[in-house]
C-alpha cells in the first residue's frame, strides 16, 4: 500500500430536474459573466441549453456562448474560445455537454489565466499557475471529466491527440440528471460505459501497492456498470440503470479507485489516444477495441490482479492453473463488450490499419509517455507496435 492525496473538490448536484440549479450554483460561485460552452447541437435539440440558461436568467448572471466541441476536441476552437473569453471578460465557464465540451472548457479555463500558448502544457513544456473556474451540466456518462483533473485536446495539425492534468482544472460542481443522458444514441452510451470501466481497470491493474477497501470499490462499481450497461442495451429509458452507470462514470476517475496503488497503468488510454487522434474514433470504443490486446500481451506479467479480476469481477470459476483462469477473465469480457455491441478489435473498429501507421502510432505513443507506459507491464515502443499488431490480427 502507498501513501496517497486524495483531491475531490466538485461539488455534485445530482438527480431529476438537477440542471435547473445551474444559475444559482455559478451565483454562489461570485462570477459576473460565464461562457457557456457545448458541442455540436444535442444540447440545442433537447432543449437543455434553454433550461440551463433560463436558470441563469432567474439569478441575473451574463452570458455568452460558444458551441461545438466535437468528440475529440480540437485546439483551434480553444483558441476561439479563449479570444471570446478574453473579450468578454468572462469569469466563469459552464461546459453543457461531455467529456468534449468539458474538456475543451477546461482548455479554455488555462489559456484565459496563463500567458502563452496553452498548447504548451499538452506538451508537457510548462505547466499551469491558475485556470478559470470551469462548472458542469453532463449530458454522457463516460469521462469522468466532471470530476477529474484531466483534459484531453487534439491538434488538427497532425492530429496529435494529448492529455493535461492539472488539480487546477477540477470542475467546481458537477449538475448530474441521468434523464439528461436518455436522449443519447446507444453507440454513444456503450462507449461511455466501456470508457468508465476502463477508468477502473486502468487503477485495478497495478504491480504496485493495493488497498484491500479500493480495490472492493473497484470491484464493485465494474460489476455495477456491466449490469447496468447490459440493461440499457435493453432499456436506455431505464432511470436507475443511467443513475447507477452516472454515478459510477465519476467516481471511476475522480481517484478514489487509485487510492493506495501505483497510480495505475494507463498504457490502454495511452495506445487509445493515438487511435482516436489518427482515425477520430469515439474514445470508449477505441478504448475497447484494444484492451484484449493489451490484456494477453501483458497478464502474465501481472498474473494476481488478472486472476482476481477474473474470479472477482467476471465470475470465472477459481480452480485450475490461475493462467488459464486469468484467461478467461479477459475473454469474458471482451464478451461483454460485444453484448453491448462494442469492437473488441481494428477490424470491429472498422480500422484497417498499415504496419507503417502502427509503426507511427506506436512512436508517438511512446513519445507522450515519456518513453514507456504501464504498471501492469512497462511497455516500450516495440511492445506498443506489438499490441497495435495484435488488435490488427484479430
Ligand atoms: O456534440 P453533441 O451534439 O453534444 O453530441 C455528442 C457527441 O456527438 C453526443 N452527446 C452527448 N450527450 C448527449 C449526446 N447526444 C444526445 N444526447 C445527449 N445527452 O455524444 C457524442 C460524444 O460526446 P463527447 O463529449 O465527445 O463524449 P465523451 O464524454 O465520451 O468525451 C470524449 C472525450 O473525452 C476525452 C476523450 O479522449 C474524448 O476526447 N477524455 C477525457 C478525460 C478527462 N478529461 O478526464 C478522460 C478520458 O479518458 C478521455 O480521454
Ligand atoms: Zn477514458
Amino acid at each position: 500500500m502507498y501513501d496517497f492525496e486524495y483531491f475531490a473538490p466538485t461539488k455534485v448536484v445530482f438527480g431529476r430536474g438537477a440542471e435547473t440549479r445551474t444559475g444559482a450554483l455559478i451565483k454562489a460561485q461570485n462570477c459576473k459573466k460565464v461562457l457557456i460552452h457545448y458541442g455540436g447541437g444535442s444540447v440545442k435539440r433537447s432543449g437543455l441549453l434553454d433550461r440551463v440558461k433560463a436558470s441563469m436568467d432567474k439569478v441575473g448572471i451574463a452570458y455568452v456562448e460558444l458551441g461545438g466541441a466535437v468528440p475529440n476536441p480540437r485546439l483551434s476552437l480553444v483558441y476561439e474560445g479563449i479570444a471570446l473569453a478574453k473579450r468578454e471578460g468572462v469569469d466563469f465557464i459552464l461546459a453543457v455537454g461531455g467529456g468534449s465540451a468539458i474538456d475543451s472548457a477546461k482548455a479554455i479555463g488555462y489559456g484565459v489565466a496563463n500567458e502563452g500558448d496553452v498548447w504548451d502544457l499538452y506538451e508537457h513544456t510548462r505547466t499551469a499557475d491558475a485556470c478559470l473556474p470551469v462548472g458542469v451540466v453532463l449530458t454522457i456518462a463516460a469521462t469522468g471529466s466532471e470530476m477529474s483533473n484531466g483534459s484531453v485536446i487534439t491538434k488538427e495539425e497532425g492530429m496529435d491527440k494529448r492529455a493535461y492534468d492539472d488539480d487546477l482544472g477540477r470542475p467546481r460542481f458537477a449538475v448530474m440528471n441521468p434523464e439528461l443522458t436518455m436522449t443519447l444514441p446507444d453507440y454513444q452510451t456503450a462507449c461511455g460505459c466501456a470508457d468508465i470501466l476502463m477508468h477502473t481497470m486502468e487503477r485495478y491493474f497495478t504491480s504496485g501497492g493495493n488497498m484491500e477497501v479500493t480495490d472492493s470499490i473497484a470491484e464493485a462499481l465494474m460489476r455495477t456498470v456491466m449490469k447496468n450497461a447490459r440493461i440499457l442495451v435493453r432499456n436506455p429509458m431505464d432511470y436507475d440503470a443511467r443513475a447507477e452507470v452516472m454515478w459510477a462514470g465519476s467516481l471511476s476517475h475522480n481517484g478514489l479507485t487509485g487510492c493506495g496503488n501505483d497510480g495505475g497503468d494507463f498504457a490502454t488510454h495511452m495506445l487509445e489516444h493515438e487511435i482516436g487522434g489518427k482515425y477520430d474514433v469515439a474514445h470508449g470504443a477505441g478504448l475497447a477495441a484494444i484492451w484484449g490486446s493489451w490484456a494477453r500481451y501483458v497478464y502474465l506479467d501481472c498474473l494476481p490482479r488478472f486472476h482476481r479480476f477474473a474470479v472477482n469481477v467476471m465470475g470465472v470459476e477459481d480452480g485450475g492453473a490461475p493462467e488459464a483462469t486469468a484467461l478467461k477473465g479477459i475473454e469474458a469480457m471482451e464478451d461483454f463488450y460485444r453484448e453491448i455491441h462494442m469492437p473488441t478489435s481494428f477490424r470491429e473498429l472498422k480500422l484497417n490499419p498499415t504496419e507503417a501507421e502502427m509503426r507511427d502510432m506506436a512512436h508517438k505513443c511512446s513519445l507522450a509517455s515519456g518513453g514507456h507506459k504501464g504498471s501492469a507491464s512497462v511497455l516500450y515502443e516495440t511492445d506498443m507496435f506489438e499490441i497495435y499488431r495484435m488488435a490488427s490480427e484479430r
